[in-house]
């Protein structure tokens, strides 16, 4: 120990005796021991609590936020510019809910408003009545083998993102598509499941797989192993589809690598291609190498109201360090236990109303409104001479940008142009630059407006 190590610093000792002491005084009233005390140990060096680092690898903000960050400065900066300002950037339903969906939210209300239909605490993976719904209606309806309790029901998808990783053992090595929903990266960055940040923005340690307009945006197997894989189709932001072949080449890589596919199909309610699989379920073998995250955000418009759900099949795997291979199910069901309680029950009332009969039907028209859009944002595009993808089984636009602009130069004409918001590729990942997504979550009013506003990309 060097001098003075793990000693009080003296304006600390001094702290110590004024208030501490003090403190102690009240608690034991004998003032002969708290001289002893005060004046016999010595207390080691303190400091206020450690920071989780692995937070101060994470590259500039939270891409929405950031977006959201600009605007606002605009905003302050133009008057004029906002009053005219249309959001095409984050991809957040605009319509209201569902009227199936609010009356049966309203219904649980009533119930928690009575002594007799009271609930307290709800079961932590969710209630059985939701459970399943969904294991029925999105599976074996569909020839999915999927029981009840390979549901659990949670706040959405992005949040699963982040939960997930809590039962995954932190040696993963860890590939995702780039451009990627960032949360994927972000939240694996948080865990300490990669090293720090390089120029371009992307990770050590992460594998990236690029999704460029030559593979159409669906990225190929990688030739080397890897544990954990990240998919989303319908994708976010390139509103690429997989078609059933490309999927199998992934379940049987997963098979073959012992790999474990992470499928997000949070926009799954947008395909209208019959031929592009819903589930990588559909999938045969993939029981035994994914988990599906789902969502209620995108096709009940719950982005507000929060409730999305993993499917966690018993079948799914995972090694420990000394070799044994050991279902995850059994700790996903673990965790939910211990940290949480679950989505609110008249939630879960109204994401089962989405299944009715009613509810299926406003739902349809939900998504074939955004659909209208999203082809009047892509034909609009295109008509300005820009290169777009996406938006035909996916709510989102992939453009290309013009004249060679970055995509955060683009953003930034947009909005001081156009007064239109969307998102830069860029914040997507290094292969999303030179890109920008356009969310054809809007109003039909809107959408048309930003169609006629694009027309002027065209002749500047
Ligand atoms: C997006 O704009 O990419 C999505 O809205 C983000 C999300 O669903 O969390």
């Amino acid at each position: 120990m060097r001098a003075g190590e793990g000693i009080l610093p003296s304006q600390t000792f001094l702290w110590i005796s004024l208030s501490g002491i003090t403190r102690i005084r009240r608690k034991f009233a004998n003032a002969e021991c708290i001289r002893q005390h005060a004046t016999s140990v010595r207390y080691p060096e303190t400091d206020v609590a450690y920071l989780n680092e692995n937070y101060l690898k994470l590259q500039a903000g939270y891409l929405f936020p950031e977006v959201a960050r600009r605007v606002r400065e605009f905003c302050g900066a133009h008057p004029e510019g906002a009053r005219r300002l249309i959001r095409c950037g984050i991809g957040d339903v605009t319509e209201p809910l569902p009227p199936a969906a609010i009356e049966a939210m309203k219904r649980a209300m009533d119930e928690l408003g009575h002594r007799e239909s009271f609930r307290g605490y709800g079961p932590e993976q969710g209630y059985e009545f939701l459970r399943s719904t969904i294991a029925r209606r999105d599976y074996r309806d569909r020839n999915i083998q999927i029981a009840d309790d390979e549901i659990f029901v949670s706040d959405g998808s992005k949040c699963d993102c982040g939960y997930v990783l809590d039962i995954l053992g932190r040696q993963n090595k860890v590939a995702v598509p780039d451009p990627v929903y960032p949360v994927y990266v972000d939240t694996n960055v948080m865990a300490g499941h990669t090293g720090p940040s390089r120029k371009d923005g992307s990770y050590e340690g992460i594998y990236y797989l690029p999704c460029t307009a030559e593979n159409n945006f669906v990225p190929e197997p990688p030739k080397e192993h890897v544990d954990l894989v990240y998919l989303c189709f319908p994708n976010n932001p390139t509103g690429a589809v997989a078609s059933r072949e490309q999927l199998a080449g992934w379940v049987d890589y997963a098979r073959e690598h012992d790999a474990l596919l992470l499928f997000d199909a949070a926009y799954e309610a947008y395909i209208s291609d019959p031929e592009i699989p819903h589930s990588i379920f559909e999938i045969p073998g993939a029981l035994a190498c994914a988990i599906e995250l789902r969502s209620f955000s995108k096709n009940g418009g719950f982005t507000g109201v929060r409730c999305g759900f993993t499917v966690m099949p018993k079948s799914v795997l995972a090694r420990t360090a000394d070799g044994r291979r050991l279902p995850l199910h059994p700790f996903w069901q673990r965790r939910w236990s211990t940290k949480s309680n679950s989505v609110a029950y008249p939630v879960q009332r109204g994401a089962e109303a989405l299944y009715s009969a009613e509810g299926r039907k406003q739902v349809r028209e939900l998504i074939d409104h955004y659909m209208g859009n999203a082809k009047v944002l892509r034909d609009a595009a295109a008509d300005a001479g820009l290169q777009a993808f996406g938006g035909v089984n996916a709510p989102y636009i992939w453009v290309k940008t013009p004249q060679g602009l970055t995509s955060w130069q683009l953003f930034d004409r947009m909005l001081r142009e156009l007064n239109v918001v969307i998102t830069p590729g860029a914040g997507f990942g290094a292969q999303g630059e030179g890109y920008f997504r356009i969310s054809a979550f809007n109003s039909r009013e809107n959408a048309e407006e930003v169609a006629r506003r694009l027309k002027i990309l065209r002749r500047s």
